[in-house]
């Protein structure tokens, strides 16, 4: 079952009975407002959002799901007006009822595929494979480690299907983790944003034979990276949840547009806190920012304290008590083998059955088999 809908908004009943009749005639169904909420963006109900800039105020920022279309209606097809709308992510622009046909032949050219997204990339978080993010505002917490690790043991020690994606759009971080050098990148893949499916993103991935992990690296070109939308961003992570067990996330400590996308994407939050002063205060600001842009509720946001040491300035106990956030593991600092790894651009794991190389990598395995269970 795909039944698409479209919304309407618009105060004139002309345009509105135009608009119902040609999405009847297409078998979609049509829902008539006559004002812009903002709730209208972030369900994902409607496949078309046809919006009359009559009933919209200058000031109302319109902003629709990323998969569905936008098709803006206008009275003057300015130049101007037009580029503004398109600038809002506007897939087409018409004036009505004289463009009727061309949006007719838009339904027609685009109704394939909004089934398919609405099969396919549901935001329902019941199919596909799971989003983990790791996070941390303060840089050097173990972000990339937690990530690479726990991607290489998932699929050598459980036979999970992993994609390990770099978000650290400009710098990146997994290239050096995983001693890679490759020069492809999600960048590439922004030219065909609007037709992206997985065959493009196999092509710009990079296989690492010795795990089997799938890994797509961050553009090393700072003016390719200015350039990735959200829209890219957010297509990559739901169509690799039609393949893969497992999408892993490494974000930067910076919140952008690549970032948030992938926080907002990402079904699970593991914040990496380091027990000390520093990490604790990176966490709190970080609070303020999830709860300003409505990330990670109560369920979906855990903590990972990371290099714990019998010495640590804070013990897991104080932390406890002045963090909300449940804290659902703890990794040992293990400084010469972890770097040692590292600096060969080793995998952490190789084998199904092997008995973890250091600390760290023991506490890595356990954390990941209380997830599996
Ligand atoms: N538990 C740990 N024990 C020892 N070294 C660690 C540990 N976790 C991370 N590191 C090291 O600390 C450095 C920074 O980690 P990284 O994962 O790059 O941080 P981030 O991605 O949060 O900036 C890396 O060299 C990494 O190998
Ligand atoms: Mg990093």
């Amino acid at each position: 079952m795909n039944k698409l809908k479209a919304l309407i908004l618009s105060n004139n009943e002309i345009l509105i009975t135009n608009l119902k009749g040609l999405f009847e005639k297409h078998s979609i169904e049509t829902d008539v407002m006559s004002e812009w909420k903002k709730s209208f963006s972030d369900a994902s109900t409607y496949s078309y959002y046809l919006i009359d800039e009559a009933a919209v105020h200058d000031d109302q920022a319109i902003t629709v799901p990323s998969l569905s279309y936008l098709v803006g209606i206008v009275q003057n097809p300015s130049f101007e007006n037009v580029r503004s709308w398109m600038n809002k992510g506007a897939n087409d622009v018409v004036v009505l009822p004289e463009d009727l046909t061309r949006l007719d032949e838009f339904i027609l050219k685009t109704k394939e595929s909004a089934k398919a997204r609405e099969t396919n990339y549901s935001n329902t978080g019941k199919i596909g494979g799971k989003v983990t993010a790791f996070y941390s505002a303060k840089g050097g917490s173990g972000k990339t480690f937690l990530a690479t690790a726990i991607a290489q043991a998932l699929q050598v020690r459980h036979d999970q299907k992993v994609i390990l994606i770099d978000l650290n759009a400009q710098f990146g971080g997994l290239d050096a983790m995983l001693g890679l050098e490759v020069s492809r990148s999600y960048a590439d893949l922004q030219p065909v944003v609007k037709e992206l499916g997985i065959h493009h993103i196999e092509n710009v991935a990079f296989k690492d034979e010795r795990t089997g992990n799938l890994v797509l690296l961050s553009p090393a070109n700072p003016a390719k990276a200015e350039d990735i939308t959200e829209e890219l961003i957010s297509k990559l992570i739901r169509i690799c949840r039609q393949s893969f067990d497992h999408i892993i996330l490494d974000l930067p400590s910076s919140i952008n547009t690549v970032s948030f996308t992938g926080l907002n994407e990402a079904a699970h939050i593991y914040y990496v806190l380091t027990p000390d002063s520093p990490g604790l205060k990176a966490f709190k600001t970080a609070e303020d920012v999830f709860q300003r842009f409505q990330l990670g509720n109560q369920e979906n946001l855990s903590v990972i304290l990371n290099r714990t040491h019998a010495k640590n300035e804070l013990t897991e106990k104080d932390l406890a008590e002045v963090i909300t956030r449940p804290i659902i593991g703890k990794v040992r600092a293990d400084f010469f083998n972890i770097q040692a790894n590292v600096n060969m651009g080793n995998p952490f794991y190789l084998k199904k059955k092997e008995k973890p190389g250091s600390k760290a990598l023991k506490d890595i395995v356990q954390l990941v088999e209380k997830s599996m269970k």
